[in-house]
């Protein structure tokens, strides 16, 4: 499946309506660069409005209690469709577990290695993010860690499901699909470029072309 990397609902309801978007994951970063000082509360619902599946919200406080405390107030806003993004770490790894008790949808994110995904699967996690393109980044070669991560998902038939996030180009979608990744959630710039095509479009211009002149001769 396919979810949109985005806070933009000009944006996401353009790509939605093409049917192939099955959630949506934002984070601190993306709203912060796309819209400084929106009402987050506002924002989400928007987004809420104009797309599918879960919207993933991203926990921004930093102790136990101010986290749990946040991702129920999140989760109210749309108990259905808002997804509670847990930061991974120790930390995280008190709360995601109280909020998988409570039925919140939870997406551990921020992670980088096969030990760490295993420890999100096993903590109960809906969702699992892996950050491909800043996996890279570090020098470290990313396409082991999903194939790895689905095969125990699979043998040990945990619940979880793993997103690859952090996609700088389309290879780095079709690399995570390959090997294993249930859901890749792709920035929008990405996902047109994936729709472009320079043959298909001349092949078009051909079609039309041959149409409009039908019956000249
Ligand atoms: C995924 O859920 C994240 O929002 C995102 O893909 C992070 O990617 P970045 O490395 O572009 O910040």
């Amino acid at each position: 499946m396919l979810f949109l990397d985005s806070s933009d609902p000009k944006e996401i309801q353009e790509i939605c309506e093409w049917g192939v978007i099955s959630g949506i994951t934002t984070n601190p970063l993306i709203i912060a660069r796309e819209a400084g000082g929106v009402d987050l509360k506002q924002r989400i619902a928007e987004i809420c409005k104009v797309s599918r599946g879960h919207v993933s919200v991203e926990l921004t406080t930093e102790t136990e209690s101010e986290m749990l405390a946040e991702a129920m107030q999140y989760s109210a806003w749309n108990p259905e469709r808002i997804c509670v993004k847990v930061p991974f770490g120790e930390l995280g790894l008190r709360v995601l577990p109280k909020l998988v008790q409570k039925g919140v949808p939870t997406n551990f994110t921020c992670m980088m290695s096969f030990n760490q995904l295993y420890l999100a699967a096993l903590a109960g996690a809906t969702y699992v993010s892996l950050f491909a393109g800043r996996v890279r980044d570090m020098g470290y070669d990313v396409r082991p860690i999903v194939r790895e991560t689905r095969a125990i998902i699979e043998r040990e038939q945990l619940p979880s499901r793993i997103i690859v996030g952090s996609i700088r180009q389309i290879i780095d979608v079709n690399e995570a699909l390959q090997d294993g990744a249930h859901i890749v959630t792709v920035p929008p710039p990405i996902l047109r470029k994936m729709v472009w095509n320079p043959r298909t479009e001349s092949t078009i211009a051909e079609f039309n072309d041959a149409w409009r002149r039908r019956g000249d001769q």
